[in-house]
């Protein structure tokens, strides 16, 4: 039996991931710590949060007093470090957020584990979970991130992020810390907050907003979805080789302006009396520093834990349309809260 310090679990892959663990591992118990930023909601958690073995505390990682002392009084054995800021826009807006939790947040979580495990640490894991974006950027042609590929980030988000992978290896290096870091791709699935893409496209198109595309629209993401990317979690957490990295993708290319048609083809079919769909397109100026392709070559993770997604691009994009049709209601309660003034704020108009 293990118990979870899952960090950030109230956020989107954080909430995927306390359900999955919840359900495939009832006999762990998960604590939560979760500073409920703009991205952290607890209605992420409905039907979970009632479960005996998990447990929710408000609680900021950059607090390093408050994150030792729930070491100790929980018996952590396990941490799960999803808790970031997250959004590359919001990182060219306000950089000081991103240094302040997915570093120093980070470093405190580590000083906690090294202290709180300095008798016996064979059975603790520290996983961090990271992005595909600390690697940068690819041209057209270029072989897919592998774990050897240098990092060069390109957003102060990306940099915050890299920052961080590098504190968990020297940990490993200097201090002995049983760590293993997740660098995975763009995860889509129930429960992303709508400031990214494929939800806000998704509710735009809904309500006949127009639907802003980035720079010229052909910039690419390696799309996950986010029960394939928590079974990657789990895989490494179980096998995964300490100090290692491991690349988690979906292989699974796609250029924006296509995710953004393949949505407004799907909503045309549910809604055929409506404007198609298409016509709200719009061209917005590019984000700067903007990464122009990404994509992660999984073979480690399939040769040494055996793990591939499961969804394949079609199964896991209808099944989230689907999601956010059937969950109108969560996705209105987001948005009404600092979601809209950010959305003005960030898109004018
Ligand atoms: P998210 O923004 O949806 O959620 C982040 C969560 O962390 C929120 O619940 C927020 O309240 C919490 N949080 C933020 N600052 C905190 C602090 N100081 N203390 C405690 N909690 C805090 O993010 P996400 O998309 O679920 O991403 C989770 C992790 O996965 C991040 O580390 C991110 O870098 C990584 N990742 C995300 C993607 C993706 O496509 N979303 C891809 C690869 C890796
Ligand atoms: P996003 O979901 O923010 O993820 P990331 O920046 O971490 O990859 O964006 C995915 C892609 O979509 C990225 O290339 C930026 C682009 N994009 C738009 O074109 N318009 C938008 O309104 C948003 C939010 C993103």
């Amino acid at each position: 039996m293990k118990t979870l310090l899952v960090t950030g679990g109230a956020g989107f892959i954080g909430s995927n991931f306390v359900r999955y663990w919840i359900h495939n591992h009832p006999e762990d118990r998960v604590v939560n710590l979760d500073a409920l930023t703009y991205a952290g909601n607890l209605e992420n958690l409905d039907g979970v949060d009632e479960s005996p073995n998990y447990r929710f505390v408000h609680g900021d990682i950059c607090d390093g007093e408050g994150v030792k002392r729930l070491f100790g009084k929980e018996g952590i054995d396990t941490v799960v470090h999803f808790a970031a800021e997250s959004h590359v826009d919001r990182s060219i807006t306000g950089p000081e957020a991103f240094i302040r939790t997915n570093v120093f947040g980070t470093f405190n979580l580590l000083e906690a584990a090294r202290e709180s495990w300095k008798g016996d640490s064979r059975k603790c894991r520290f996983l961090h979970v990271s992005t595909d974006e600390v690697y940068g950027t690819l041209g057209p042609d270029d072989p897919a991130f592998t774990e050897q590929t240098p990092f060069a980030p390109n957003s102060p988000y990306s940099a915050s992020k890299a920052a961080s992978d590098h504190l968990v290896r020297s940990y490993f290096h200097t201090y002995g810390l049983p760590v293993l870091t997740t660098n995975c791709s763009n995860n889509y699935g129930p429960y992303q907050f709508p400031e990214k893409l494929i939800p806000l496209v998704f509710i735009n198109a809904l309500e006949g907003k127009p639907l802003p595309i980035y720079g010229d629209g052909m910039q690419i993401r390696d799309w996950l979805h986010v029960e394939d990317h928590c079974r990657g979690i789990d895989a490494v957490l179980r096998g995964g080789r300490l100090s290692e990295t491991y690349n988690i993708g979906g292989v699974n290319e796609w250029a924006n302006i296509d995710i953004v048609k393949t949505i407004c083809q799907r909503l045309d079919q549910l809604r055929p009396g409506d404007q198609p769909k298409a016509e709200l397109i719009t061209y917005v100026k590019d984000r700067p520093g903007h990464d122009r392709r990404y994509a992660i070559d999984a073979g480690k993770m399939n040769r040494e834990l055996g793990w591939k997604p499961s969804f394949t691009f079609e199964t896991g994009i209808e099944q989230t349309i689907n999601w956010y049709l059937e969950n109108q209601a969560w996705w209105e309660r987001v948005r009404d809260g600092d979601y809209r003034s950010y959305y003005e704020k960030h898109y004018g108009r």
